[in-house]
C-alpha cells in the first residue's frame, strides 16, 4: 500500500526557534518514518514581507541546516526550496482564480501584516493562503505538520482543494493540520507576550543557533512572578509556557519535582528556570554545532538541494498533469 503524503514548510526570515522546532521540526522528524513526505523551504512566500534578498540565500541555506540537524533525513524525507519547483507557481494560479478577494481579506495573517507593515500591502500578501494551498496540494498531501498559528490557513486549503474538485473534478485531498498530541503547539515568549517568533523579541525567542550563555540569559530573565498563593492554583499562561518547554527537554523525574513544587507552593523560580536552562542549553548544543558545521559544507547542502528538487517536482508534475487534464489544458 503507498503511503499517506506529508507536506510542510517554513519561510527562510530568520533563525529557527523553538517554537518552529516544537509546533513544526519535531514532528517532521518523526513523520518521516511513517509517510511519504516533503518539507521545503518557502522563499517565494518569505518575499510577502521580506522584499531585501541580499541575506536570502544564506537564510535557505541556514534553514536547510537546521532542518537536518533536528534529525530530518534526506534519504527518507523530500527536502526542497520552493522556486525549484515551477509546478507549485502553476497550481497557483489556478487556485487564485477560485480564491475570493473578501476572504482573503478576513485572513487573521493578512490582517495582521497590514497592521504591521501598511506600507508593502502587495497582491502577494494578500494571496499567501493562496500560494500555501499551492505547496499543499501539489503532492496530493494529506497531513500538515504545523503550530496552532497555521490553522486558518489549513482550513483555506480545505475550502480551495474542495472548490477545484467541485468545479473541475476529484485530484484533491483534503489536507488537515498535524500534530501528534492532537493539539497543535503554540509556544509564547518568554516575556510572556504573543507567540515565540523569528521577527519579533530576540531576548523573548531562543533560536536553535543561540550559545549556551544567550540561552541561560534568555531564560533567567523569562517573565515570572511572586508564586503561587494557594496549593493547587491553576499556572498563568507564561509559567505553563515555561512548564511546556521543561517538559519538553528535561527528564519527567525533573518536571515532576517542579510540578509538585509549584503546586504546594514552594517553587523558588530561581531554581526552576536554572534547571531549565541548564536542560534547555544540553538540548540546543548539539542541534546549533551540527547546524553550523552542515551550513559550511556548500558541496554537501548542493547537493541535498537539488535531490530534493528533483525528488519533489517528480510528484509535483504528476499532479500537475492531473489538473491539466481536469481542467482540459493538456493539447
Ligand atoms: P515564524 O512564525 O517564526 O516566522 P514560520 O512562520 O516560518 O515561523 O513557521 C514555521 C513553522 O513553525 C509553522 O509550522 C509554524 O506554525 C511553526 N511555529 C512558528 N512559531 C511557532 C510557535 N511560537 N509555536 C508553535 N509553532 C510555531
Ligand atoms: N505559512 C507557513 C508559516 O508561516 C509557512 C508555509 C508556507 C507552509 N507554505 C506552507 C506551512 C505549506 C505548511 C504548508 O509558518
Amino acid at each position: 500500500m503507498s503511503k499517506e503524503i506529508v507536506l510542510s514548510g517554513i519561510r527562510p526570515t530568520g533563525f529557527l526557534h523553538l517554537g518552529n522546532y516544537f509546533g513544526a521540526l519535531r514532528n517532521y522528524v518523526r513523520m518521516q518514518e511513517d509517510y511519504e513526505c516533503y518539507f521545503f523551504v518557502a522563499n517565494w512566500h518569505s518575499l510577502t514581507t521580506h522584499p531585501d534578498t541580499k541575506e536570502l540565500q544564506h537564510s535557505v541555506h541556514r534553514v536547510i541546516a537546521e532542518n537536518i540537524a533536528c534529525g530530518l533525513d534526506t534519504t527518507k524525507a523530500a527536502l526542497y526550496v520552493q522556486s525549484d519547483v515551477p509546478e507549485i507557481a502553476e497550481l497557483y494560479l489556478y487556485l487564485n482564480m477560485l480564491a475570493y478577494k473578501g476572504e482573503l481579506e478576513k485572513t487573521a495573517s493578512f490582517k495582521d501584516k497590514v497592521r504591521s507593515n501598511p506600507e508593502n500591502v502587495n497582491a502577494g500578501l494578500l494571496t499567501y493562503p493562496v500560494l500555501m494551498s499551492a505547496d499543499i496540494l501539489i503532492h496530493r498531501a494529506l497531513y500538515v505538520p504545523v503550530g496552532k498559528d497555521q490553522e486558518q490557513h489549513l482550513e483555506m486549503a480545505r475550502n480551495f482543494a474542495e472548490r477545484f474538485n467541485h468545479r473541475y473534478g476529484e485530484v484533491f485531498p483534503l489536507p488537515k493540520a498535524f500534530n501528534y498530541n492532537s493539539e497543535l503547539v503554540k509556544i509564547m515568549g518568554l516575556d510572556g507576550n504573543g507567540k515565540m517568533s523569528k521577527s519579533e523579541n530576540q531576548m523573548a525567542t531562543i533560536y536553535l543557533a543561540d550559545e549556551d550563555d544567550v540561552i541561560r540569559k534568555k531564560i533567567m530573565k523569562a517573565k515570572t512572578d511572586s508564586g503561587p498563593t494557594a496549593p493547587d492554583s491553576e499556572k498563568p499562561d507564561y509559567i505553563q509556557n515555561l512548564f511546556t518547554l521543561m517538559k519538553l527537554v528535561s527528564t519527567e523525574e525533573v518536571y515532576n519535582q517542579f510540578d509538585a513544587n509549584y503546586n504546594g507552593c514552594s517553587i523558588r523560580y530561581g531554581d526552576f528556570k536554572k534547571q531549565l536552562a541548564e536542560d534547555m542549553a544540553n538540548f540546543i548544543k548539539p542541534i546549533r554545532e551540527k547546524a553550523a558545521d552542515i551550513q559550511n559544507d556548500k558541496l554537501f547542502l548542493s547537493k541535498v538541494i537539488k535531490e530534493g528538487a528533483d525528488k519533489a517536482r517528480e510528484s509535483a508534475s504528476k499532479t500537475l498533469h492531473l489538473v491539466r487534464a481536469v481542467i482540459n489544458m493538456n493539447y
